[in-house]
């Protein structure tokens, strides 16, 4: 495979998409969000997708765009959140590619998630979000750890961009 897919994980807020867009671009790849992709294909936003058909049937989706994306070369793909933390999935999408984790601080999740253009995120539609942020990361921590990690907190994502460039393996 001539050019690997490139496939970004972490926690909603962590840039994701914003950092995702910028390597396209710089690589000339493709640029796919998982959320994005789902939402055009229902119809529906994933809030309402959550709603109105369960978060057991986004979930599903979401399996059968890693399968379908892991077949793919040349892409730049921004997962949701909680999608490279099915194993299965990371096996079909991050098998041919190289898989890099963005993190950051809870509180600047918050901020992100409140001003972001995306919409809003389901799992945090609660009275006190950053506590419900601070619960997740800790669920989730050990799986978002198997992956390379990438800082983003404090970081314009021009510099996460480059920092994920300079770790790019040749493969
Ligand atoms: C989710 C993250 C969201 C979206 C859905 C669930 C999660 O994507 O897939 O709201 O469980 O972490 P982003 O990480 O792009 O916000």
């Amino acid at each position: 495979m001539s050019r690997p897919n490139i496939i970004l994980t972490g926690f909603m807020g962590s840039g994701k998409t914003t950092v995702g867009k910028l390597l396209a671009r710089q690589l000339n790849y493709l640029f796919v969000d998982t959320d994005h992709l789902i939402e055009q294909r229902c119809g529906m936003s994933v809030q309402e997708i959550f709603k109105n058909k369960g978060e057991a049937t986004f979930r599903q989706m979401e399996a059968e765009i890693a399968r379908e994306l892991g077949a793919g070369e040349g892409m730049v793909i921004a997962t949701g959140g909680r999608l490279m933390l099915d194993p299965l999935n990371a096996q079909v999408l991050g098998a041919q590619g190289s898989v890099y984790c963005l993190a950051a601080q809870p509180d600047e999740i918050l901020q992100r998630v409140a001003r972001s253009a995306q919409g809003q995120r389901p799992l945090l539609d609660t009275s006190n979000p950053l506590e419900r942020i601070v619960d997740l990361i800790r669920e989730r921590e050990e799986g978002y750890a198997r992956f390379t990690q990438i800082s983003t907190s404090g970081k314009k994502p021009q510099q996460v961009m480059q920092d994920i460039l300079a770790q790019l393996q040749p493969r």
